[in-house]
């Protein structure tokens, strides 16, 4: 728990105004996006409080494996224990605070590289050497071990949160799980992640302009015909979502996002006709932001580093018969270089923003029809903004409503 002092306060008494209906709200208050004091309060507000996906169960398919994920400065460890349990696990060694591991590999132990102390997949300590002249290895033991954090999975994504008080994550998802049924999430392959460190804006613009579909005629102006704006819908947000979403229309079935308007893998089976013609955009925040499509599933990851800059972490997600293909390769590559063109067209904008938001004269703007998302995302975290502060009551996994600082 953190002492959250008057300027914060005033912050979020303000962002109530972003919470209002459409055509009313504003933008939150543009040093929620500059300010440190604001994103040290968003570290425990949000991320000490919240679900956080990490990634998918197939990154980790055999006892052993495991990867490291740093974010809001936390390196943490996802692992599949020897029992086959997923735990996350931070990676701080408990003898002086050494990280254990990094990248990702498969192990029996995670030894720390600094003084060799041992650690079972499971977080206990195992050896400690030298120890036992100053203390007996068996109390140390009983005394040390790596701090783990609680685990779900959802729709086989692994997701973390440091509150071990915190009610589940499902049931904040219904809208967004009943979409992805007919994906098998848990059965697709998982391709090597692209990590682009050191991005330099604020974590909540990524989820922001990745759920407006208003800048997509503009931005990707020539390159996002085949799904236009004037065709994306929009859903009600119930203060209880998990998820916030919309779907986009493709021009013509099976679409996709490259220069040929057509999906450019096999068509997932088991999609409905309804789910060929569109993409759908969603954000699990904090971390998470994915898109649907006929061929794919697309994911990233919203790592910040700081207040102003974060890791994006990308995956793609394919059916096992799509990877087999004899063109799979060729196509996917393509399929990158695609997704690397939005990705830079957004992250100039992205940079620019963060500029903007930083001068004296940074508005809080009014919202387009087609930015409807953006008020959605605003309730998501005032609401947790609120909670963190005891100005509403958060209900934990004991079912005691609590009232905080
Ligand atoms: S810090 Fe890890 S063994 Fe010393
Ligand atoms: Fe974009």
């Amino acid at each position: 728990m953190i002492t959250v002092g008057q300027t914060v306060r005033d912050l979020v008494a303000q962002a109530a105004e972003s919470t209002r209906p459409l055509a009313e709200a504003r933008a939150l208050p543009p040093a929620c996006y500059t300010s440190e004091e604001f994103f040290a309060f968003e570290r425990e507000a949000i991320f000490a409080h919240t679900w956080l996906c990490l990634g998918h169960q197939n990154q980790v398919p055999n006892p052993g494996d495991y990867f490291a994920i740093t974010l809001i400065d936390e390196p943490l460890l996802v692992v599949r224990d020897q029992e086959g349990q997923i735990r996350v696990l931070s990676a701080v060694c408990q003898h002086r605070g050494h990280p254990i591991a990094t990248g990702q590999g498969n192990c029996k132990q995670f030894r720390c590289p600094y003084h060799w102390w041992s650690y079972a997949l499971s977080g206990e300590l195992v050896a400690a050497p030298e120890m036992d002249k100053t203390v007996p290895i068996a109390d140390l033991r009983r005394e040390i071990r790596l701090p783990a954090l609680k685990v779900e999975l959802w729709q086989g994504f692994i997701f973390a949160n440091f509150d071990p008080d915190a009610t589940p994550l499902a049931p904040s998802l219904v809208k967004l799980s009943d979409e992805m049924a007919n994906y098998e999430m848990e059965r697709m392959v998982v391709m090597p992640e692209t990590d682009i460190p050191d991005l330099p804006w604020n974590w909540k613009i990524t989820h922001e302009n990745a759920l407006e579909p208003y800048h997509t005629q503009f931005v990707h102006k020539g390159y996002h015909e085949m799904a236009p704006a004037s065709t994306a819908t929009f859903i009600d947000w119930d203060p209880d979502d998990g998820q916030i979403m919309h779907p986009t229309y493709f021009r013509e079935i099976d679409g996709g996002l490259n220069p040929t308007g057509k999906a450019m893998f096999p068509i997932i089976r088991g999609l409905t006709e309804e789910q060929r013609r569109r993409t759908v955009f969603a954000s699990v925040p904090p971390s998470m932001f994915l898109s649907l499509k006929p061929d794919q599933v697309f994911t990233f990851l919203d790592l910040p580093q700081s207040v102003g800059k974060l890791t994006l972490r990308i995956n793609f997600y394919f059916p096992e018969e799509t990877v087999k293909q004899r063109s799979f390769q060729w196509t996917y590559q393509s399929q990158l270089a695609c997704t690397k063109i939005f990705g830079e067209q957004d992250g100039a904008t992205n940079a620019n923003l963060q500029r903007g938001l930083r001068s004296r004269f940074a508005p809080r703007g009014r919202y387009c029809h087609q930015e409807a998302t953006l008020p959605q995302f605003s309730r998501w975290l005032v609401k947790r903004y609120r909670q963190y502060l005891g100005l509403e009551p958060a209900v934990t996994a004991s079912g005691v409503a609590t009232n905080g600082r």
